[in-house]
């Protein structure tokens, strides 16, 4: 049983932060899965959470990701929410996920319950902060598994922002009135349905090797254990979402375990390339990263790392959704000043496209690589190859990744099943390697420390935990990662970008008189039925294709809120934002077709010929 004696309440707060950590990476019940708490009387505040059905020592990935969904809680500086409510309304609305295992005594007929928003819910009497940031910092300083108990038992320090130290100045928070008996939705106090049934997928050494298990990864479960249906879908192959709401991509982050990137990260990063932050990052539409601390934190230090992107070539002409991480790619290099390498996986697409011979895919990668380096790569730090092309200098490095891999794992992280054709399964390790600086001899030597930060769609993410799974046992780095959300289809939210529907996407090649066809006739609008509805209620941004292009495309901040200011208050029709956008996007692909008619073939051989790097010190 907790005692109040040695209560803080900022180590209080800190337990429904860790409790909820815990929820989400371990896959367990909110539910009476508190076993007992612990405080240390004094500084440094120090206490401990004892948490089960656990079954076996969390691996030091799980670790990790606990400690950064920590670290997000704080960071993120959400209200701790708290309100009084009638133990049997509590019960019917919540069953028992607000109970520790220890409970609560049967006589009190009102429960005081605190929470915070799809994370944790728990009845007790302690005070809380008012919200995540006064923790400061909270550090996991001993894992304790008990296999007798099925426990683990989680201790922290925590470090108090600088305001914070003196307990008295805590801004404590308080109760809520709800009107008419009103509680917050069950969906809205535990974390997401499927997001802590999905862990177990993080990383390679999750799929232990046994299918079944990996089946068990992908059933969903509700945060008491409960399995649910349904959910968004999203592998290499295919992306699919919710039919109304589109992607929830705070969700994914959650499904995938990687981590949101902060406004601190984004001022971290102008503040180590001295220069405004990409719009990309400034507008979320880069959102996600994996060890991105950790790189910087090396960069910082003076420590070299270099990129790595790709491109599946699998049409002649790229879209917009396609330049993304690539125009993002290119301000990376020229902000950090650091190499590049990127793959194109010719051979991916003749594995994974069921009409496309070999021949065809390289062809398609020589014509995909002029639009990539009409980009502006710069030539003394950038390597391009084509796997069919470069395999044999992969090759040995390749072996070592497929050997540490086995066909379990292949399956349960990228869903393979018994019809699929073998060179899928062995596939992904030509995708990892580039990720090791070991692939590139002629540009970094044998310097096994370099590290590697990859840019890419969210939905390449499997690829590279994977990837991540194999570094350390490789002797290699982790490489860190960053994830775009998807440029949605001009149709909607609902669907990405798709190179093989001419109507849903706009392409490098499109005429100025395609693209402003395409918009008007296709790009889903938030606006209303009829003008005057339009005038009075104002469009939904949310939904609407044309204005969240202009978010992607349009540099000018000020420009963009006046847009959106007055989009959103009827004051512009969507014909006008429609203008708006083809005025912005037009001269786009024009300068991009322009810089395209210039690469020769000669510069293609060229950014493809690896040799040029010996003995040239490119890090
Ligand atoms: N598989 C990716 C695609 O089909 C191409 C790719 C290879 C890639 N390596 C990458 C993408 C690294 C991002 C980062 O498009």
């Amino acid at each position: 049983m907790p005692s109040g004696r040695n209560r803080h309440p900022l180590l209080d707060t800190a337990l429904h932060i860790v409790k909820g950590a815990l929820v989400v990476a371990l896959r367990i019940p909110t539910a009476r899965s508190t076993k007992s708490v612990d405080f240390k009387k004094g500084l440094p505040l120090r206490g401990a959470i004892t948490v089960g059905p656990v079954t076996s020592e969390p691996n030091e990935e799980d670790k990790r990701r606990i400690q950064e969904l920590v670290n997000d809680k704080v960071a993120a500086n959400v209200p701790i929410r708290v309100f009084a409510v009638a133990r049997q309304l509590a019960e019917t609305t919540y069953g028992e996920a607000m109970y520790d295992d220890f409970g609560v005594p049967k006589s009190v007929t009102e429960l005081r319950l605190v929470f915070i928003e799809k994370w944790n819910i728990n009845a007790n009497i302690f005070p809380v902060a008012q919200s995540t940031g006064a923790c400061g910092r909270i550090d996991i300083t001993k894992w304790k598994h008990n296999s007798n108990k099925n426990s683990l038992e989680v201790s922290f320090d925590l470090t108090p922002t600088e305001a914070y130290t003196d307990e008295q100045n805590v801004p404590l928070a308080t109760e809520e009135a709800l009107a008419n008996d009103q509680v917050p939705a069950r969906e809205m106090v535990l974390p997401p349905a499927d997001v802590a049934g999905t862990h177990g997928t993080d990383e390679a050494t999750e799929t232990n090797g046994n299918p079944q298990n990996s089946q068990q990864h992908q059933q969903q479960h509700d945060p008491e254990g409960n399995p649910t249906g349904g959910g968004q879908r999203v592998t290499p192959w295919e992306v699919e979402a919710d039919e109304e709401t589109g992607i929830d991509y705070d969700k994914l982050i959650i499904q995938f375990g990687c981590s949101k990137i902060t406004e601190d990260h984004i001022s971290r990063i102008e503040r180590l390339t001295k220069q405004r932050a990409h719009r990309f990052l400034r507008r979320g539409l880069f959102f996600s990263h994996r060890d991105l601390d950790m790189l910087l934190n090396a960069y910082e230090q003076g420590e070299p790392f270099y990129l790595y992107t790709g491109r599946g070539p699998s049409s002649e002409a790229l879209h917009l959704g396609h330049l993304v991480p690539f125009w993002f790619t290119k301000w990376l290099q020229d902000a950090f000043n650091v190499p590049l390498v990127i793959q194109l996986t010719d051979d991916e697409k003749f594995l994974f496209k069921e009409n496309l011979t070999v021949e065809e895919c390289k062809r398609l990668a020589y014509e995909n690589a002029k639009d990539i380096l009409a980009i502006g790569f710069d030539k003394d730090k950038t390597f391009i190859f084509s796997d069919l092309d470069y395999i044999q200098t992969m090759y040995p490095l390749v072996l070592q990744i497929q050997k540490k891999v086995t066909y379990n794992q292949s399956r349960g992280i990228f869903g393979f099943t018994e019809s699929d054709n073998i060179g899928k399964s062995a596939f992904p390790a030509v995708q990892a390697a580039p990720a090791f600086p070991a692939c590139f001899p002629a540009m970094f030597g044998n310097r096994k420390d370099i590290m590697c930060l990859i840019p890419q769609a969210i939905d390449q993410d499997p690829y590279f935990r994977m990837t991540r799974d194999v570094a350390p046992r490789l002797g290699f780095n982790k490489p860190a990662l960053i994830h775009s959300r998807f440029v949605p289809a001009l149709q909607g939210n609902q669907t990405k970008m798709a190179g093989s529907q001419v109507a849903s996407s706009i392409f490098v090649t499109d005429t100025p008189k395609e693209i402003k066809t395409k918009i008007n006739k296709y790009a889903f609008s938030g606006g209303r039925a009829t003008v005057e509805e339009h005038r009075e209620l104002g469009a939904d941004l949310s939904v609407d294709v044309s204005y969240q292009y202009l978010t992607y495309l349009m540099e000018d901040d000020q420009e963009l809120k006046r847009i959106g200011d007055d989009y959103a208050a009827g004051r512009l029709l969507t014909g006008e934002v429609k203008q708006k956008l083809v005025d912005v996007l037009q001269p786009i692909i024009k300068a991009h077709q322009d810089a395209r008619a210039k690469i020769t073939d000669e510069d293609v051989r060229s950014f493809m010929d690896p040799t040029r790097f010996e003995g040239k010190k490119l890090i």
